[in-house]
């Protein structure tokens, strides 16, 4: 954690000209011959001017095909947190690759893996491994449906669960309830209802009319996917009482604050325990790995195998080992690194709004830091999914991209992660970049 900037080199003149796409524009169109859409995953297809070829990520920078270096607040979509390639984490996988990758058996690092995640994470009495935050919360809703022997599910518009049939609907400009993708069947939508989040009168409503067929209620404790958006006071408790006097479950979708806003994730940031929850992307540093957990008495089930989970690559020795390696650096002196991420966070944040007020643009960011969102707004803030659809996203999709042309790759709708690799001179950096990028948005 230096100030010294990019381990990569910087780019050589900030004010050079717009740089070319020449390289990853060419394997683009060769990636479409053989990769459906040329990506593999529908959201990287939206990246522009072109869906980057990365060559090589180092700390907080990458470099494409074509040379072109990025301060990089993608961060993998928010795997990344010790910065690309940390020497920790590369070293601890290399050599589980040499001696124990896939081995189809039990292995000490993977008791020891699950024995962190019970100290760390408040929920956690017992947990499950799997890969991806989908395969997790797919496990984790499959035991609250055979805890309680009922079907419904709860879950709040804005809130993404994973792109499996089940849970993909109420995250698209579509009717909740409907669903999002050519190929899923309403059928799969007949046990999930979507309400608004954040508002208590909703949830009460909802809870009483779905009195004893309500299985469980699933949230991200902290909207992440439609803009970073903290419970309201009182809310996550609410939440809290209300399922536990219906005899149902409250489930927290930690895939993104997990490890993320605290080692212990938003309920260890709002000191709300919920019955069970799904942990993955920064678990692992960029390796695929999850879990899901909670109470003992619930997981009796997946250990008893009447809920039954699988996988063949779960608890597989490369991933395990990348987990290990990051939590042995998160956790190490205290936490340093999000009191570094809060601190850079933050100073970013001030930086783009002002920067943005400087250039006659209103800009709205919020989040603990490690994650935080932004938004162009006319006016007030964002406290629900209704307020985040608001926002001006042609206008910050323009701004994603011009941020490209000068060196500082973003996700185009709004959220930004950062990493304990970036760096003071990184913001700084960025925030010149912002500046000249918010110039040209209209151009
Ligand atoms: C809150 C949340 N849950 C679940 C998922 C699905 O995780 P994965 O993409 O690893 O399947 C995501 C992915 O972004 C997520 O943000």
């Amino acid at each position: 954690m230096t100030d010294t900037g990019s381990s990569m080199g910087t780019p050589s003149d900030p004010s050079r000209d717009r740089p070319t796409y020449a390289a990853s524009a060419a394997l683009y169109t060769r990636a479409r011959e053989s990769l459906a859409g040329g990506v593999s995953t529908a959201f990287r297809m939206f990246e522009r001017p072109v869906p980057l070829f990365v060559r090589e990520a180092s700390g907080a920078w990458l470099v494409d095909e074509d040379g072109n270096e990025y301060v990089d607040y993608v961060c993998g979509y928010g795997p990344v947190i010790l910065g690309h390639a940390h020497p920790a984490v590369a070293s601890a996988v290399a050599h589980a690759a040499a001696t124990i990758q896939q081995v189809g058996a039990q292995h000490r690092a993977e008791v020891e893996l699950a024995e962190r995640l019970c100290a760390v994470v408040p929920a956690f009495e017992r947990v499950r491994l799997g890969l991806t935050g989908s395969d997790a919360v797919h496990a984790a809703l499959r035991l609250a449906r055979a805890a309680t022997g009922r079907s419904l599910v709860v879950k709040f518009a804005g809130h993404y669960h994973g792109w499996l049939d089940s849970v993909l609907t109420g995250t698209a400009h579509l009717p909740p309830g409907l669903p999002e993708t050519a190929g899923q069947p309403l059928s799969a939508l007949a046990d999930i209802v979507v309400v608004d989040w954040n508002d208590e009168d909703v949830l009460r409503r909802i809870i009483v009319d779905a009195g004893d067929r309500l299985a469980a209620v699933i949230m991200e404790p902290m909207a992440c996917n439609a803009g970073v958006i903290p419970p309201r006071a009182g809310y996550l408790e609410l939440a809290r009482e209300l399922t536990s006097n219906a005899g149902a479950l409250l489930v927290f979708d930690e895939v993104i604050t997990g490890f993320r806003v605290a080692p212990g994730g938003a309920q260890e940031v709002f000191g709300v325990v919920p019955d069970l929850a799904v942990v993955a992307k920064a678990l692992g540093n960029g390796f695929p790995i999850s879990a899901f957990g909670g109470r003992a008495d619930l997981m009796e089930l997946v250990a008893s195998n009447r809920a039954m989970h699988a996988g063949t690559f779960n608890g597989g020795g490369v991933s395990v080992a990348a987990a290990n390696a990051t939590l042995d650096v998160l956790l190490a002196e205290d936490g340093a690194g999000y009191a570094h991420m809060r601190a850079l966070g933050l100073r970013l944040m001030e930086g783009l709004v002002e920067r943005a007020a400087a250039a006659g643009r209103r800009l709205v960011a919020q989040g603990p830091g490690p994650v935080f969102y932004t938004w162009f707004l006319s006016d007030g803030g964002v406290e629900s999914y209704r307020d985040h659809l608001r926002a001006d996203s042609a206008a910050y999709a323009r701004l994603a991209e011009q941020l490209a042309h000068e060196g500082v790759r973003v996700i185009p709708t709004g959220r930004w992660y950062l990493t304990t690799a970036h760096t003071g001179a990184d913001v700084d950096r960025t925030l010149d970049a912002v500046e000249r990028a918010l110039l040209r948005l209209d151009a």
